[in-house]
Parts: C-alpha cells; structure tokens; sequence
C-alpha cells in the first residue's frame, strides 16, 4: 500500500479530521524513519492540515522526529521501576552497541509496563522484561521484533467514532 492509500485508510479510520493526525504522522514516520518534507506535503493533500499545524503538533511529541533518524527506534524506560532494574546499564549498552545507521536508541519516561520491568519499545512495539542478551539481538535485529503500531491506533480509532 502506497504512503498516500494509508494516509487515505487513516481519514476513513478518523473520519474527524483533529483526530487523524498523530495516525497519519506515525504513518509518514513509518514510510521514511522520520517526517520527511514529502511525506507531510502529501498529509496536507489527503487531510487538509497546514504544514505549520503538522509541525506544530509534531514537535510537541518526542516519538515524532523532524530530523532524518533510522526507522528502526529503540526507547529504553528510565523510570523508577525499570531504573530499579537496570535500565540505565541497558540504555548505556544500547547506545554504545547500536549501529547508528539502523537504530536511533533514545530514554523514554514510563511507558505502563513495570510489571515487566525494564522495559522499551521498538517503534510502539513493547519490549519487556529486557536484559543485555535480548537486548543485543533487538539491535542487530530490530525487524525481527517490529510488530509496529498500526493494530494501536486502529483499536483506538473506536474512541473517536460516533463521539
Ligand atoms: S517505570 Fe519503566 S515502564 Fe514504568
């Protein structure tokens, strides 16, 4: 499916046009690793945004980058749970182990897995009970861990209709 059809799926999904844009900027972010100029042109077109709207909304989130990253992101939780349980040791790993060509490693705040501690995501796919072995393997292999975002969004679109 094009960039274009799912930002399409995306205003059929979010028929509210305020409700659409954080799905279409994951979607433009999924398409090139980061909000390329030609992805949010194209969320101007289909959703009817200003460009200083999209930006604007976009540079309030810090999951949304405005700047070339790797599509592959890795956010490790340095929240008092997670920190507890070493944390800060794997996010110190992961940022000298990453390739930073394939993996932007970033700390993120607490993502509502504790119970799972320490804890991450991978582009909105969680990552639980992390060790420096599983760890490893993410890096080098983040593709095989992606499951994405999309199925989060799509369950949440139930929110917004008939609302
Ligand atoms: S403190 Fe890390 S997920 Fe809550």
């Amino acid at each position: 499916m094009t960039l274009r059809e799912r930002l399409e799926n995306v205003k059929r999904i979010f028929p509210k046009a305020d409700s659409a844009l954080i799905a279409a900027l994951h979607e433009v972010q999924d398409e090139y690793g980061w909000l390329h100029p030609d992805g949010l042109k194209l969320i101007t077109e289909v959703l009817g945004y200003t460009e200083t709207h999209i930006v604007s909304v976009a540079s309030f989130y810090h999951f949304f980058h405005l700047e070339p990253t790797p599509k592959h992101k890795v956010g490790i939780c340095t929240n008092l749970t997670c920190m507890q349980k070493g944390a800060y040791d794997l996010l110190k790993f992961a940022r000298e182990n990453a390739d930073p060509k394939k993996v932007f490693v970033e700390e993120v705040e607490c993502i509502g897995l504790c119970d799972h501690a320490p804890a991450g995501l991978l582009n909105g796919t969680p990552l639980k009970d992390l060790t420096v072995e599983t760890l490893k393997d993410i890096l080098e292999n983040p593709e095989k861990y992606d499951e994405g975002y999309r199925e989060t969004y799509e369950d949440m679109a139930d929110l917004y209709r008939d609302g």
